[in-house]
């Protein structure tokens, strides 16, 4: 059984239906149809467009019906506070709503969705909450839209100055500030928020795995170990417009060429370093099918478990893209856009998370410690404080596409999971 980008396999949800399953199901089933493209069945949730928005719209329902205290704070991330916000102390789970380009239905909205059905879980539990709870949707996490990723994370942990979040553009050429303006929030408030950070004792982030590690060893929740390092870096490369139809081979400065071979080196450097390393995005200009091209723009995404492989990897890639563009007559501008140096999780943390989970449950079943090369909220925040996370088994590993899913079963698993940990980390 499977919940699918496009609908609920069981949308009853079965009978036995442990706490917390129910609210879950109607839950997804509510936020199911925001922002998904027909033509695609992914989903197109873009930081501060109209689907961002209307995902905003459903978190700030979800808190208000459950008498949560509900906030925006000073970088357009949401919050639902059980307790005194002040405090301090608290125990935040949370994700984030928005999505790559046609993205999957799990990454992200599985985190949001089983805070609050852990939060009914617990309530259903009848537990008494000694510290302050809160839910968060982190904004603007993927970084579609601006180039960015964890936005919203990195202005509130200073991981990103007021100047340089201005200065973000979407393809538009519609500025950050521009962005959340247009779709209701403030921009002028933008910038570090360390009062709110230091209130916060405890950051548990519940996600879809984003690889099969739980699947090969038959889990259906697991917890982070690290992150690894990772960043973007744009090649410009520029060569000179012509005709496609009349200018001789011999005669063509083509940077589409240098840019393919740059493409084939990636792959290369990265199988000998034993990295990642991937050209996901690309902007041609003129853009004409008629038109040689006078500039090709290429994102690069690499990844490595360690920061010597990274650093290893993205110098073969320039220096191999360096050398094509000489030969062909290319410009070639890098820059780096953005960089995660590698996350370990705090293992106190970690290791309270494990024993809990092991108490519980299938008693005395150890529960799986993983890393993983994706970036998440958690891995910005957890510079600033205490921070684990939760992975729910993808039986595929397929995530950042519509076919990216979870069992039912599995995500309730993660609900119970997340509930326990709360229940651990937050209650008498
Ligand atoms: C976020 O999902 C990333 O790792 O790119
Ligand atoms: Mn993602
Ligand atoms: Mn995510």
């Amino acid at each position: 059984m499977s919940l699918p980008a496009g609908g609920v396999a069981n949308p009853g949800g079965g009978a036995a239906a442990p706490g917390g399953s129910s609210s879950f199901l109607s839950m997804w089933r509510e936020l199911l149809p925001i922002g998904r493209h027909r033509g695609s069945g992914g989903y197109r949730r873009y930081a501060w467009t109209g689907a961002d928005v209307d995902c905003r719209a459903w978190f700030r329902t979800q808190a208000e019906a459950r008498g949560l205290a509900y906030e925006v704070d000073r970088n357009g991330n949401q919050w639902a506070w059980l307790g005194d916000p002040l405090a301090g102390d608290a125990v935040v789970t949370g994700s984030h709503l928005d999505s790559v380009p046609d993205g999957g239905a799990f990454d992200g909205p599985l985190g949001v969705v089983s805070s609050f059905a852990a939060l009914d879980e617990l309530r259903r539990r009848g537990v008494e909450f000694t510290r302050p709870l809160a839910i968060g949707n982190f904004g603007d996490e993927e970084g579609a839209r601006f180039g960015l990723a964890c936005v919203g994370s990195r202005l509130a942990a200073g991981q990103l100055t007021v100047e340089a979040a201005h200065r973000l553009r979407d393809g538009d050429g519609i500025t950050l500030p521009q962005a959340m303006e247009a779709a209701g929030y403030d921009p002028d408030t933008i910038g570090p928020d360390p009062e709110r950070l230091a209130r916060i004792g405890a950051f548990v982030e519940l996600h879809v795995e984003q690889g099969r590690a739980l699947d090969l060893t038959g889990d259906p929740v697991g917890i982070a170990s690290a992150i690894w390092p990772h960043g973007r870096w744009r090649f410009d490369f520029r060569g000179e417009a012509n005709h496609a139809g009349t200018t001789r081979l011999a005669d063509r400065r083509d940077p589409m060429l240098t840019y393919a071979e740059t493409v084939l080196a990636a792959r290369r450097e990265a199988e000998l370093a034993g990295a990642l390393a991937t050209f996901g995005k690309i902007a041609v200009e003129p853009n004409g099918v008629n038109a040689i091209p006078s500039l090709v723009r290429g994102w690069l995404d690499s990844r490595a478990a360690d920061q010597d492989r990274l650093d290893a990897v993205v110098t073969g890639i320039e220096r191999a893209a360096r050398e094509h563009a000489e030969r062909a007559g290319i410009d070639l501008d890098v820059v780096r856009e953005s960089f995660t140096p590698v996350v370990e999780f705090e293992h106190a943390l970690r290791d309270e998370l494990g024993k809990i989970l092991a108490g519980r449950g299938d008693a005395g079943r150890t529960v799986p410690v993983l890393g993983t090369g994706a970036g998440h909220d958690a891995g910005i925040l957890s510079a600033s404080v205490p921070t684990a996370m939760l992975f729910v088994r993808n039986p595929t590993g397929v995530s950042h596409s519509p076919a990216e899913h979870a069992a039912e079963d599995d995500c309730v698993a993660g609900v119970v999971a997340l509930a326990d940990v709360l229940e651990g980390l937050a209650c008498s």
